[in-house]
């Protein structure tokens, strides 16, 4: 019998797991938040993830749990691992995801190269920390924040009044360093129950206004020295922090060659897209493999150069699919992928994906592409 894979999450990352899970002949199931969402090609269930009776339901007949986000309450996560689920990523991991002023205590433990933080819980404490780092900081709520949403370059306290009027008792913020950063960088680890683990070459990642705009593959520039630094952290926070499944950890590069850990994600996630395509194994089959605890693929790029762009639904646009033949027609090397969601300002709706031995070509080719889909 099939092996069965239970995915939390019906979004665009559940949806891109299902076709190399029907190339490996796995059985995907999907707990999608609602109907009609981008996994409901696969056999779904429609459900809350925060109710134990629905999960536990859903879990009752796969062979592992996974998650296409990191929302599941630590309750739910612990009750299924108590009823003898195999969860992956495991609920002691995710904590450090899902919350990201635990992830920078535990990252200060690991020994992790991070911006200078705090977590504050009043105005008092904000301002004493901006004046403390020049006068300008980035402030973050812990909890629950995507594509730049929840987090606010600040130059007094008063800017972030809105979220510390709206914190709890006990609620705290995170407040940053704002970091002169070159570039950003993200480099992708997979790591098995078992703990085999293959790192992915470190990419970078362009960000406009807080999305995820274009990635390149591997990251220009980037010799032995950044490589095997990016690894070795990546590889010792999925280590240190025992992930299972694909990890992303999210870098900022100084203009003093520094490296500093913004973000993790414990899941495939947008700066391993171009992967698809231009590795030897995507992350989504990467991602299956290691949550089952199969043996991991080849994480080699299969071109000198990949690149990976967004597509944004804007409030003029039609659907994603209409454009697709246009797209196909005037550049037949680019693969298009779509997320089956209705366009919407700023909404991710889609990516495509180019490889080739030059990268400016790569590109100005993939823009081409992406450009079809605008407007
Ligand atoms: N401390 C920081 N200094 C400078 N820029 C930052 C900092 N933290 C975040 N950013 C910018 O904001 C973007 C989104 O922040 P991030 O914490 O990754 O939130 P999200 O969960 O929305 O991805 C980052 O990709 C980066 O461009
Ligand atoms: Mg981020």
């Amino acid at each position: 019998m099939s092996l069965r894979v239970g995915i939390i999450g019906g979004g665009q990352l559940a949806r891109m797991m299902i076709a190399p899970a029907v190339e490996l002949g796995l059985d995907v199931r999907v707990l999608a938040e609602q109907a009609g969402m981008s996994a409901a090609i696969a056999a779904t269930a429609v459900g809350d993830y925060r109710d134990l009776d629905i999960v536990r339901e859903f879990a009752r007949d796969v062979d592992v749990v996974t998650f296409d986000h990191e929302h599941v309450p630590q309750d739910v996560l612990r009750a299924l691992v108590d009823d003898g689920v195999a969860v992956h990523p495991g609920p002691d991991a995710l904590f450090y995801a899902q919350d990201k002023l635990r992830m920078r205590a535990k990252l200060a433990e690991l020994g992790m190269p991070q911006p200078v933080w705090a977590a504050v819980s009043d105005a008092a404490g904000l301002q004493a920390f901006i004046d403390d780092n020049g006068g300008r900081a980035v402030v973050k709520t812990p909890r629950g924040g995507y594509d730049g949403k929840g987090v606010r370059v600040v130059s007094s306290a008063d800017e972030a009044e809105d979220w510390l009027d709206a914190l709890e008792a006990d609620g705290e913020l995170l407040v940053e360093e704002l970091v002169d950063f070159t570039r950003e960088l993200a480099q992708q680890v997979a790591r098995t129950p078992s703990g085999a683990f293959r790192a992915y070459p470190v990419v970078e990642t362009v960000q406009r206004g807080g999305v995820c705009a274009e990635v390149i593959a591997p990251a220009p520039r980037a010799g032995d020295r950044l490589r095997d630094m990016t690894e070795m952290i990546g590889v010792g926070i999925a280590q240190g922090i025992g992930v299972t499944g694909m990890l992303a950890v999210e870098l900022f590069e100084t203009v003093d060659e520094r490296i500093l850990v913004n973000e993790l994600a414990m899941r495939p996630h947008n700066s391993g897209h171009w992967s698809q395509d231009g590795a030897v194994t995507g992350q989504f089959e990467q991602h299956l493999r290691a949550v089952l605890d199969l043996p991991l693929g080849d994480p080699s790029p299969r071109a000198p150069w990949s690149v990976m762009i967004n597509i944004l639904g804007g409030p003029e646009s039609d659907t994603v699919e209409s454009r697709i033949p246009s797209a196909l027609a005037a550049h037949p090397g680019v693969k298009v992928h779509t997320y089956g969601k209705a366009a919407r300002p700023g909404r991710k709706v889609g990516h495509v994906n180019l490889s080739g031995d030059d990268l400016d070509a790569v590109v100005s080719d993939a823009r081409g592409a992406a450009a079809h889909f605008e407007g």
